[in-house]
């Protein structure tokens, strides 16, 4: 590059500095040490730049072709961890920029013709997260196929519904496991949304005003597999809102994978012992020899945190921030790696998790017959004969009360002791109170009758094709 550009700071931007950048002022405001994972991206935005430079005239055919060779070669070194990132060149982008400039000359120092490092981060930026979204997905699916395999293997078994964390009604461990299922089904289903949202490149809003220079933004975006451009170039600069959207998305998924960690830890608890997770996804005490304790879902609870936090640092940033680009905008990086590094490591472990565990299945099965859950039940028989509803739940209500103080469960009651809380009560109420009557009479779409739970596990397993 010629010695001009270069005066004063030394920088790339340094002509009308005449002084150099303090060292203490490059050290705070540098992004290389994060910003170094987006240079896959840089280097294919590089490209279709150029290219559409060379298109438009700006650039000739063999100082297109000089660009496109150096940036490959660039980008070789860097996978191969030979390139040296310098910090005071402050971020990936003018990193690779330098170095291209110092291997193939002037054509280098025409790439940034109609550029800005605003739109050049944003495009980066956005391609960046749209693999993470696909990424994702994937990850999602693992989860949710996980889920439907141990549905399929419970199917049929029962365990008590909570409400309050108090025993309410029983329901099948299929039904539990399938909530889920529909958790992170919804959750796929708002990562390709915001996929779809942000796919509008930004390349050639430059600055935040647009470019006089005539640039082709749909063939950019084309190149780059952009659905289209976006509208306005002042919005454009100053936009963040798709990163918050991923990041809220995100913190959902975090938010469902830390109710079903709070889940296990409970159910691996002496007090529950519904699941027994395998001695390989646990860990011991350094201290007490007895223990086994679940760290991954502790983990991944914990982990929440993080994730919330993130989406909660970038809307303070962009909050009351004026149009267009401002600097604060590069803090919005970082907050978004950490999400993405961990929501995907707690997907993954959990996906493997799911197929290291197992019900004790008695002990599910044993917690159904007492806390009187099927109370509901003998309200609803009660109903179909035409006692009204609030009548009803007094009656039970009071049979309740009579086997509480006596130790005593509903279907073990006698027809004769039944029959002092109501006459209506008849012989077939038995059918009712027992666990299986119960279970399987909820037949309404969604609910935890055998055969609506079979229908769901059959939709879920042709939505994964397994
Ligand atoms: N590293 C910056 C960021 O992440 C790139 C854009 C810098 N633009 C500027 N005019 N200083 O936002």
């Amino acid at each position: 590059m010629s010695k001009d550009t270069n005066s004063g700071s030394g920088k790339m931007w340094g002509g009308r500095f005449s002084e150099g950048t303090a060292a203490s002022v490059e050290a705070f405001s540098a992004s290389i040490h994060y910003d170094v994972r987006l240079y896959k991206y840089d280097i294919a935005g590089s490209k279709a730049h150029a290219t559409m430079l060379s298109a438009n005239g700006v650039l000739g055919a063999d100082e297109l072709q000089a660009i496109v060779d150096g940036l490959s070669a660039i980008e070789k070194e860097i996978d191969a961890g030979q390139f040296e990132f310098k910090r005071e060149l402050e971020d990936v982008h003018m990193n690779i920029e330098k170095a291209l400039i110092d291997r193939i000359g002037p054509a280098g120092a025409k790439l940034h013709s109609g550029r800005s490092r605003n739109d050049q981060v944003a495009v980066d930026f956005k391609m960046y997260l749209r693999d993470q979204c696909d990424s994702i997905v994937e990850l999602l699916d693992a989860v949710r196929s996980a889920f439907v395999v141990v549905a399929r293997k419970y199917l049929g078994q029962v365990m008590p519904g909570y409400t309050h964390m108090q025993r309410a009604q029983p329901v099948q461990i299929a039904h539990h496991m399938l909530a889920y299922y529909e958790m992170f089904s919804r959750d796929r289903e708002r990562m390709l949304d915001c996929r779809k949202r942000l796919n509008l490149s930004p390349l050639g809003c430059a600055a935040m005003a647009g470019s006089g220079l005539p640039l082709d933004r749909a063939m950019t975006a084309k190149a780059l597999d952009f659905a289209g451009v976006t509208a306005n170039s002042m919005d454009t600069s100053g936009d963040r809102d798709y990163a918050i959207e991923f990041l809220s998305t995100c913190t959902m998924v975090q938010l469902h994978l830390s109710r079903l960690s709070e889940e296990l830890v409970l159910w691996s608890s002496q007090e529950f012992d519904f699941v027994n997770i395998s001695d390989t996804f646990c860990t011991g005490s350094s201290i007490m020899p007895q223990k086994k304790n679940p760290d991954i879902p502790e983990l991944i609870r914990g982990k929440s945190g993080r994730v919330v936090g993130s989406l909660m640092t970038l809307l303070t940033i962009v909050k009351g921030l004026p149009l267009t680009y401002n600097r604060d905008l590069q803090e919005t990086q970082e907050p978004v790696y950490d999400a993405v590094d961990t929501v995907s490591a707690s997907l993954s472990i959990m996906a493997e998790l799911l197929g290291h565990m197992t019900f004790n299945t008695d002990k599910m099965a044993e917690a159904t017959q007492s806390g009187c859950m099927t109370a509901t039940d003998l309200a609803d028989y009660l109903v179909l004969k035409n006692v009204p509803f609030r009548e009803a739940h007094g009656i039970v209500g009071r049979a309740v009360a009579f086997c509480l103080q006596n130790g005593r469960e509903l279907p073990d009651l006698t027809l004769e002791e039944l029959s002092q809380f109501s006459d209506i009560i008849e012989k077939d109420v038995y059918k009712v109170l027992s666990i299986e009557g119960s279970v399987n009479s909820r037949l309404t779409a969604g609910g935890t009758g055998l055969l609506r739970v079979e229908e769901a596990l059959v939709v879920a397993e042709k939505e994964l094709g397994i």
